[in-house]
């Protein structure tokens, strides 16, 4: 069978289902599943397949068509310049993300030591500790299978030699911030609105990685109020937050004492991350 009409044949069933990016997404699978580059996909246009590839490939669309994520079918991700596995009891890392790097980084703000709240798969600290080579980091999760994941992951991408996990509730099992920037992406969905997520979400993704709460805040008012309590002065604070919450998530900054308040805009130009001082 010719890959081209596989493609097609595909590309037709994806448009019905309403993925976002169909084309891309075959791609993806065809190079991740039989190994053919995206060039030969493009330019190869009689290019045969056999059985087996076939079959292979098959197994693959079925479970993209029941809703599963790539990240979820291939059990990994691409962030930035590093490749992280993911597994069904991690938050699969979102390029949204990606931009609280490419801040720090653009910002010129230099730091040795890190602490990170809810690392998931250690997406955040891994790929700052590759650009930052001799700082250090702390990762928190709640979840120990996040924790093992993170490490794995730390193993595989040489950061784990300066990095530290720790199993607690966001700041519970800290007497003090001895750090330079405390970094976090918590849940910050509303809880009434999860249902109507994207089963790619809402059925792949943690309930606990998602729910933020009967407003979505409920985390950024937990950690800030720990950090009135034990942050030492001039702790930098870097948020994720969803693109309609800066201007409330400034708010809980102020209210905790936070200075120097600053919102920056990921690749669609929306608000992503949020900056303030103790
Ligand atoms: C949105 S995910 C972000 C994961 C990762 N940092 C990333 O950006 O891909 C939120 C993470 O916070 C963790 N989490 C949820 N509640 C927590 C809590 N009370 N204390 C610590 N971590 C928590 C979840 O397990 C999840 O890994």
């Amino acid at each position: 069978m010719k890959l081209s009409e596989v493609i097609e044949y595909n590309l037709k069933k994806f448009k019905e289902l309403g993925l976002d990016n169909p084309l891309q997404e075959i791609r993806y699978i065809i190079l991740e599943t039989i190994g053919i580059s995206l060039e030969d996909q493009i330019f190869k246009k009689e290019l045969v397949i056999n059985k087996s590839q076939i079959l292979k490939l098959e197994e693959i669309f079925e479970e993209r068509k029941k809703r599963k994520p790539l990240s979820k079918i291939f059990k990994k991700v691409y962030f930035r310049d590093i490749i992280l596995s993911v597994n069904e009891h991690t938050f699969s890392p979102r390029i949204d993300t990606e931009v609280l790097i490419d801040v720090l980084i653009q910002q010129k703000i230099n730091f040795k030591n890190i602490l990170e709240l809810g690392t998931g798969t250690g997406a955040i600290s891994i790929s700052l500790l590759n650009h930052y080579k001799t700082a250090k980091s702390v990762v928190t999760d709640i979840s120990k299978e996040a924790i093992y994941i993170a490490k794995k992951n730390a193993i595989f991408n040489k950061t784990n030699n300066r990095m530290h996990y720790i199993c607690c509730d966001w700041l519970s099992c800290f007497k003090n911030l001895n750090f330079d920037i405390l970094i976090s992406n918590p849940p910050y969905i509303i809880r009434s609105e999860i249902k109507n997520l994207e089963v790619e979400v809402n059925k792949y993704d943690p309930l606990i990685s998602l729910d933020g709460g009967y407003d979505g805040l409920a985390a950024y008012r937990k950690i800030l109020g720990s950090i009135k309590a034990i942050g030492k002065k001039n702790l930098l604070v870097l948020f994720e937050i969803g693109f309609n919450q800066a201007s409330q998530v400034a708010d809980i900054m102020n209210e905790y004492g936070l200075e120097k308040i600053q919102v920056f805009n990921d690749y669609c130009n929306l608000p992503r991350c949020i900056l303030g001082k103790v």
